[in-house]
């Protein structure tokens, strides 16, 4: 339940008596943002059903609408006319990225090594996390691309060039360096081969597969060839897992809970909370409906009795945006919990292993951010208090999850920020809590 009261900008959200029913999330942002920007530069007609109409994915539309294709948005389908593979236009202005770094790093791939001028730019979050980890590779291709700083921040500006094949060891498991590389490979003179570190969501290589390129994935290395051209998609987009995330981790806290979340992405590469849950003995069940394109399916989640957690290495990049959530859902295992190799939870849209610590803290539970991860007491129910949402999506979806499975009213600070996720969050919360 949902009180009125609350400061401007902020939310009081109320411990729940109960969380019971059936929902369907919005469609898969990561899976939508590649939607925009691939059916950008295909032949033809994309259509995205189901798409994710956060501000992030508005910021993608809007950048490819800026490049010369046509983008239609209604509530359950996006339709891009493609331009392809070499007809994207140069953008008469600045293109703003907002908040979104899924946009920034994949645009600057898909703008490399191009005939034209481009000058990216975003929100003062957005301009404060790494560009280099794209701009490096990208020169290495060839393209001409330079930031404040050597290239370390955006705003970015993208020159003329061409771009030739090479042998690139990507030193971060992000799916976002991964794809950029592999979109400006596709206009190369010849092959690319990466290698990263450990697997990332693999939603751009499922769906150049699915448009005719041939890319070829060996354990950790992917070789791109260049493509002729690509082909338009129908694609139906699942639920967002990351969101859902939300709904199952409120579930599994909060003592009187069933929640059953339809049509939503099971990608493996995107599983990791789940995997994580079912190894501290959460009652979670799942049914895989469709495997192509993208595994998707049934989650329900109920009130569970919870282990403590020791959580590292390749599962990480599978709950890259859950972090935040499985500490909270470790407060509540007796004992102690450990998180670590996730340093990369430090250039998200906030600092997360600070905001998350500073959030949680604020509500009673005790936790501490190590370098690349979270030390957590467990045993735990998150009482009342205000967290300041500190302009992060996730933190502010994270702070209400808390107090509706905890035991006190929760003010949110910066409430609107699930806005560039989630625009429905606050509704879908009201339907579910009594
Ligand atoms: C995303 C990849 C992840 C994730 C982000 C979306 C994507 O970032 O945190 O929310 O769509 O490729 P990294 O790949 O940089 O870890």
């Amino acid at each position: 339940m949902i009180d009125a009261p609350a400061p401007p900008g902020a939310r009081v959200v109320q411990p729940a008596r109960r969380l019971r029913g059936q929902l369907r999330v919005p469609g898969d942002k990561s899976i939508t943002h590649r939607g925009l920007l691939l059916g950008a530069q295909a032949n033809g007609r994309t259509r995205l059903r189901n798409p994710g109409l956060g501000a992030d994915t508005r910021a993608s539309a809007a950048l490819v609408r800026a490049l010369g294709a046509e983008v239609s948005i209604d509530d359950d389908e996006l339709r891009i006319t493609g331009l392809g593979l070499h007809g994207l236009r140069e953008p008469a202005d600045v293109l703003d990225c907002a908040n979104s770094g899924t946009t920034m790093r994949l645009a600057s791939g898909l703008l490399a090594g191009r005939r034209l001028h481009a000058v990216l730019t975003g929100d003062a979050s957005l301009r404060s996390r790494p560009m280099d980890r794209i701009v490096r590779p990208l020169r290495a291709l060839g393209a001409r691309i330079d930031g404040r700083a050597n290239g370390a921040y955006a705003p970015l500006a993208i020159a003329p060039s061409t771009l030739h094949g090479a042998e690139l060891d990507i030193p971060v498991a992000s799916a976002q360096v991964k794809s950029a590389i592999i979109l400006a490979a596709l206009r190369a003179g010849g092959p690319t081969v990466l290698r990263q570190p450990a697997p990332s969501r693999d939603h751009t290589e499922r769906i150049l597969r699915a448009q005719g390129a041939e890319l070829h994935t060996n354990g950790g290395e992917i070789r791109c060839e260049p493509a002729a051209d690509l082909q338009a998609l129908d694609l139906d987009v699942p639920g967002d897992i990351s969101s859902a995330a939300f709904w199952i981790a409120a579930a599994v806290l909060h003592p009187n809970a069933e929640i059953t979340i339809r049509n939503v992405g099971l990608n493996p590469l995107r599983t990791g909370l789940l995997d994580a849950l079912q190894s501290m003995g959460a009652d979670i069940q799942t049914h895989i409906d469709t495997t192509e394109p993208e595994p998707s399916g049934t989650v329900i989640a109920r009130s569970s009795d919870l282990r403590a957690i020791n959580a590292g290495g390749h599962l990480i990049p599978r709950l890259i945006d859950e972090a935040s959530l499985l500490a909270l859902l470790a407060t509540r295992a007796p004992g102690e919990s450990r998180i670590a190799d996730a340093a990369e939870l430090r250039v998200k849209e906030s600092d997360r292993l600070h905001t998350t610590e500073r959030a949680l803290s604020a509500l009673g539970l005790e936790l501490e951010a190590q370098p690349d991860g979270f030390i957590i007491a467990g045993g735990a129910r998150a009482g009342g208090g205000t967290v300041d949402a500190a302009g992060d999506h996730r933190i502010a979806m994270l702070a209400a999850v808390a107090a509706v499975s905890g035991t006190g009213p929760v003010t949110i600070r910066g409430a609107r920020a699930v806005d560039v996720s989630y625009p429905t969050f606050w509704d879908d919360l009201a339907r579910l809590a009594e």
